[in-house]
């Protein structure tokens, strides 16, 4: 039988037919590209995966267990409420662990950042900040920075690995875009990229989505694809040759992000946890986070699009959000918890419903964009594995500091562009009014730094610090004490040097 043969017989009995219509009006070039792709499906598992997303859509919500709490103080850390000596202590064993090469780091960046409405991927956005920097480039230098922190404590020369996930979608994009940027500085070697899993999109009725008369329409598997991509492109033995035990995973678009976090590390570290969750308390009931809390006993995450209003609404007698510890998918793995999952728990995670507008060919071979979706994606996410963690732990951590999502495009009121660069500048001021310097407009008046970004006027102070110079607001004292610095102002390598040059403190620093 020939390998076509074997494929229509595969297709016919999955009830799939329909995918070759389209066949005979294929060049010998598209033909042959169609059956490359159609080999590599999983045809044996094509027959589950369409019926069970069809029966997925058509199932009424799933009731959550009525069995719901929020998460037990006992597993739960704090920033605010943690004594700056502990602190100190958690960051400290943090430090140690990265200076010993046992930490790593992985971006989920697979996703494909439709409410962005970008081409590309994601963490090559430009948020508009002075420097131009995008967001890979922002995570790069804070791994550069805290590589040198833990450096400097311990007096070794360490190397945090970066583990990126890509997906079809946005491998190639993200691989040139390094190679252009020259890896930001940091080690090639020490960059791993590799591609999660694609599946196809599925019609309410079943059917394979064909895109093209010779392509199926395929979606990544979610950020929950982890798993298998963990095991298919051998990542968990690279982690294991590195000497890399501990994890930390995050996703792409949180401008706030604490890459390789030393204080969180140490934390889930001085728990004994093999899982941990950084989370924030949730802004409103209906914002667009997770909720980290127990079902049934158990640990585990329960999606924004999956949890009753009246839950996310229930109030404390002072007013607080009962389920309030929204999850910012800042992640903390070990290495044998992640093995454990990749030998037994993998083909267990739960599969969850997304309804698209996928565009299609229709039966005569014409385009089609759709208006309303008509497509099913079936999706995995990463925080599905909390469940079968033996120790569990939740970071409560200030949404000020840490969590600043780009999702949306310009011209959404909330975790915009405008919204990250104004939370990133406004962090940037208060190091700066911490460390003791003022910041003064072009006509010389002084400037606030202590608010959430001069909201009032509707454009933050253009001050930013290079994370080359500061990881988290460290080491900026003996830079800007005492100094007044006209904005814009960006305190990069080069300026922290004329800084460090000056001998005496002059009144007047400067615009960029
Ligand atoms: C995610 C979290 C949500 C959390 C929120 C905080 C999941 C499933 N949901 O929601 O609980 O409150 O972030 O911002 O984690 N990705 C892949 N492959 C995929 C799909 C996504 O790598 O197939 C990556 C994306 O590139 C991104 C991350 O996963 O870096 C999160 O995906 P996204 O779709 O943005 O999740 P949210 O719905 O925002």
């Amino acid at each position: 039988m020939s390998s076509l043969e074997r494929v229509q017989r595969a297709l016919e009995d999955a009830g799939q037919r329909h995918v070759l219509r389209f066949w005979p009006e294929l060049s010998e070039q598209e033909r042959d590209s169609f059956l490359q792709e159609l080999k590599q499906l999983d045809v044996k598992g094509l027959k589950n995966h369409c019926e069970g997303a069809a029966r997925a859509v058509a199932a009424p919500d799933p009731r959550r267990d009525p069995n719901i709490e929020p998460v037990p103080a006992e597993i739960l850390g704090s920033v605010t409420r943690s004594s700056r000596e502990t602190l100190t202590g958690w960051e400290r064993e943090g430090l140690v662990q990265i200076s010993e090469g046992r930490v790593g780091v992985l971006l989920l960046a697979g996703g494909q950042g439709t409410r962005l409405g970008v081409h590309y991927p994601k963490g090559m956005y430009d948020v508009g900040l002075p420097s131009g920097k995008t967001l890979y480039q922002i995570q790069a230098e804070r791994i550069h920075r805290v590589q040198e922190l833990a450096d400097s404590q311990q007096s070794s020369k360490c190397s945090i690995p970066w583990y990126i996930m890509t997906s079809e979608f946005t491998l190639a994009p993200t691989e040139k875009f390094f190679k252009e940027n020259d890896y930001f500085g940091l080690e090639q070697s020490n960059i791993v990229m590799f591609e999660q899993r694609m599946i196809p999109t599925v019609t309410f009725d079943g059917k394979v989505i064909l895109q093209d008369k010779g392509k199926i329409a395929m979606a990544p598997d979610g950020n929950g694809g982890l798993y298998q991509a963990l095991v298919d492109n051998k990542v968990l033995e690279d982690m294991k040759e590195r000497g890399v035990e501990y994890l930390h995973v995050y996703c792409v678009d949180n401008i706030l992000v604490k890459m390789a976090d030393p204080v969180f590390i140490g934390f889930c570290l001085s728990k004994g946890a093999d899982c941990g969750a950084k989370v924030v308390e949730k802004a409103s009931p209906s914002e667009s986070v997770g909720m980290v809390c127990r079902v049934g006993g158990i640990c585990q995450v329960v999606e924004y699009s999956e949890i009753p209003p009246e839950t996310a609404e229930l109030r404390r007698p002072g007013g607080e959000l009962v389920y309030s510890a929204g999850n910012i998918c800042n992640h903390f793995f070990t290495r044998s918890f992640l093995q454990d999952v990749a030998q037994n728990f993998n083909s267990q995670l739960k599969q969850h419903v997304a309804i698209k507008k996928v565009p299609f060919v229709d039966s005569c071979g014409n385009q089609v964009k759709p208006t309303k979706p008509n497509g099913i994606k079936m999706e995995k996410f990463v925080f599905d594995v909390f469940p079968f963690s033996k120790n569990f732990v939740v970071l409560e951590v200030l949404r000020e500091d840490e969590f600043s999502p780009l999702k949306n495009a310009d011209r959404a009121a909330k975790d915009s562009p405008w919204t990250a660069r104004k939370s990133l500048l406004a962090q940037h001021c208060r190091w700066a009014s911490c460390a003791g310097a003022a910041l003064l407009d072009q006509h010389g008046n002084m400037l606030p730094t202590t608010s959430s970004g001069s909201e009032a006027v509707g454009s933050p102070v253009q001050f930013e610090i290079s994370p080359l110079i500061s990881y988290f607001g460290e080491g900026l004292e003996q830079l800007l004490k005492g100094r007044k610095l006209k904005v814009p102002f960006i305190l990069d390598s080069d300026r922290a040097r004329e800084l460090q040059a000056q001998e005496h403190i002059s009144d007047d620093v400067s615009a960029v």
